[in-house]
């Protein structure tokens, strides 16, 4: 069993405090009727017809959810095409509208109002065809935030093409074992982008990766760095000629069974390598609009800000597919939240008067670590709600959000929900659940969430358990919808499941009060959680031990002020490996070549061998311990105690 100390993740404790939303909130919020969750209680599949409902379908579903046997479909018989949905269905009312706004790197500014999405995204649906690319062939995305990416995402979910989108900041290992896993033949890229100012390429990553792909790759490259030189070989196309060649063409919208892939995202599990997910057209877009709706309260006329990138999930689902389907105006922004300056993002809102701002609580701690006088400098009044996800968010960074961010008029969804749940599970409904600071809340109307023990027995309010949510809902992911056999991946943590009842382990640690508000306490399995963004232990250290003269490594986190968790190495290494600075050097590069420096470890430590149980296991929580310098407590488990010291005696001298 877990418990808060066991996850390390004490401080995050909720305060004993509960916040209502403000009455002017109340009084415009999308879902105000507190009855939702009854509703849902009392008529569940059927319920989610309020979901579906907020799109257009080509063909009407004849049942909600058919689950016969190990098998969950949503919306059988229906069809749609999730484009049309987010682009063409909004042009009669709001053509003139703006959909993306784009706050480039530099400064730029470059926006597309409906009318222009929908050109832009028909042409490019076009070439992607007349290079080749069919209904079912799924297409590589690996961009960074630029309009672009949205335009290919919505491009080939028109034609009926998966799209996979590999975020920027990965190595081309990791963008070619993605593009073999997914059999993906078609890659959309670009010559570069800028970080702080300065240039980095990318297709040479991309070339790379293609050259190491089986069968050829066809390519698609944006010109992102104006001048720089960039030679297309054959099979290789530019986007803006292509766009050219095929300006004012449109592409009839493919009908997708609801049931059918609307794309494929890599994240990590618990194995070396990245665990596919993918995402339905009916099921997926009904839920991330339905939450876009009623947690994010987004309305059409507002502008709405969710800061991640599009290469991860919260992208997909809550900066491109929910807010689009709902009509609004969502802002891209590329680059860091301090450059040019600290104020940088409050600069943005109060410019674009944005309505709703989502991010991560990494960002939150660094705001905080900066000082409030960077959002004082501007009016930030135009802000109605506040979001965070990705890693639990403690008091007092969420009153610090809360205080300087909303100035106490905004309430915050703190939004419980990962890259296999397609969109947010558990959170507060904003203009109706009281706000509890450090629990995300209770879960959503429709969602049930248990926390149990190692049995699969619910544990006392108060006590920490696993997260398992048990019964199912329309984001849920292709590959559980066939068995729940996938979600298993777990190994040794997972708690022991009736087979008789439906339930999907979420491999988090919490913990549920008296009033079922969830407090998360973080990653029971072997994946990690650095800046909000997901590593399995196992895919690093098998990049580590991939280098001549390490024997063995160990991958553990220790916490860090501002990323929540560092990442710390430990490697024992082979008799004559020789000097420990080269070797240290290529543990960093191997890390960053095989996925990419987003992982790169925050120390790397030498010792003869890693501390050892008597069964031969690598006692993870002991080098957790040396990594945040706490106690060690008893060792008599240990079949090598000395290791202990050296380890420690070299943590000291780094
Ligand atoms: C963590 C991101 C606490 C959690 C959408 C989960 C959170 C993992 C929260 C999924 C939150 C996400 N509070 N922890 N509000 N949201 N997490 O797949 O450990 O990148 O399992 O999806 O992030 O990460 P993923």
């Amino acid at each position: 069993m877990v418990d808060g100390n066991d996850a390390g993740l004490e401080t995050h404790q909720p305060a004993d405090e509960r916040l209502s939303p403000p009455e002017s909130f109340i009084e415009q919020a999308n879902v105000t009727d507190e009855s939702v969750y009854e509703e849902f209680e009392k008529n569940w599949p059927e319920a989610w017809d309020r979901a579906a409902e907020l799109l257009d379908w080509d063909e009407d579903y004849e049942r909600v959810l058919d689950d016969e046997g190990d098998t969950s479909r949503w919306f059988t018989g229906g069809s749609l095409n999730a484009c049309t949905n987010c682009v063409d269905r909004h042009l009669p009312e709001q053509k003139n509208q703006r959909a993306l706004v784009w706050e480039g790197q530099l400064g730029e500014r470059r926006s597309y109002t409906y009318l222009e999405l929908y050109r832009e995204v028909n042409e490019f649906a076009a070439a992607l065809r007349s290079i080749g690319v069919g209904e079912g062939d799924i297409v590589t995305l690996y961009m960074p935030m630029i309009p672009e990416l949205p335009i290919a995402m919505l491009a080939c979910a028109r034609i009926g093409a998966p799209h996979s989108v590999v975020f920027a900041g990965f190595s081309a290992d990791a963008l070619a074992m993605r593009m073999d896993s997914a059999d993906s033949e078609y890659l959309v890229t670009c010559d570069g982008y800028y970080r702080r100012g300065d240039a980095v390429t990318l297709k040479n990553k991309a070339d790379t990766a293609s050259a190491s792909v089986d069968p050829d790759v066809t390519s698609v490259v944006v010109d992102r760095l104006d001048g720089y030189e960039c030679t297309l070989g054959e099979d290789e196309y530019d986007y803006g000629s292509l766009l050219d060649a095929h300006e004012s063409e449109r592409v009839t919208p493919v009908e997708r069974d609801a049931t059918d892939d609307l794309f494929r995202i890599y994240t990590s599990g618990t194995t070396g390598t990245p665990k596919g997910v993918t995402h339905t057209t009916g099921g997926y877009l009904s839920y991330v609009a339905w939450t876009s709706h009623a947690v994010l309260d987004i309305k059409p006329e507002d502008t709405y800000w969710c800061s991640a990138d599009i290469g991860w999930i919260t992208g997909h689902s809550y900066i491109v597919y929910g807010p689009l389907a709902l009509g609004t105006t969502t802002v891209l922004y590329e680059g860091a939240p301090d450059h040019p300056e600290k104020n940088r993002l409050w600069e943005i809102i109060e410019r674009q008067a944005v309505d709703v701002f989502y991010t991560a609580p990494t960002a939150i701690r660094a705001f905080m670590k900066w000082g409030e006088e960077y959002p004082q400098q501007h009016d930030l009044s135009s802000l109605r709600l506040l979001g965070t996800v990705g890693e639990p968010i403690n008091p007092r960074a969420w009153k610090w959000y809360y205080k300087h961010i909303g100035n106490e008029n905004c309430p915050i969804v703190d939004t419980w929900w990962q890259t296999e749940t397609g969109g947010v599970l558990i959170t507060t409904l904003p203009a109706v659940t009281d706000m509890k600071p450090g629990s995300a809340g209770p879960p959503l109307p429709g969602i049930s969430a248990r926390i149990v023990d190692g049995k699969g027995n619910e544990v006392p309010p108060g006590d920490g358990g696993y997260l398992i949510i048990d019964q199912q809902w329309p984001g849920m992911p292709r590959e559980l919808c066939e068995g729940r056999a996938w979600a298993a991946d777990a190994g040794d943590g997972a708690p022991q499941l009736e087979d008789t009842e439906w339930s999907y382990p979420t491999e988090d640690g919490a913990l549920a009060d008296e009033d079922d508000y969830i407090t998360i306490l973080g990653r029971v399995d072997d994946v990690i959680n650095v800046s909000g963004h997901r590593f399995g232990t196992m895919e690093i250290e098998s990049a580590i031990v991939s280098v001549d003269g390490i024997a063995e490594a160990a991958v553990v986190t220790g916490t860090h002020d501002i990323q929540g968790k560092a990442i710390h190495a430990y490697v024992s290494t082979e008799d004559d490996a020789g000097d420990t600075d080269a070797l240290r050097q290529a543990v960093i590069d191997a890390v960053e070549d095989a996925i990419g420096p987003i992982a790169r470890p925050e120390s790397v430590v030498f010792s003869p061998d890693l501390p050892k149980t008597q069964s031969g296991k690598i006692m993870r929580r002991l080098l957790e311990d040396i990594a945040n310098g706490e106690e060690l407590g008893d060792l008599s488990a240990l079949r090598n105690p000395e290791v202990v010291g050296e380890i420690e005696s070299a943590v000291r001298s780094d």
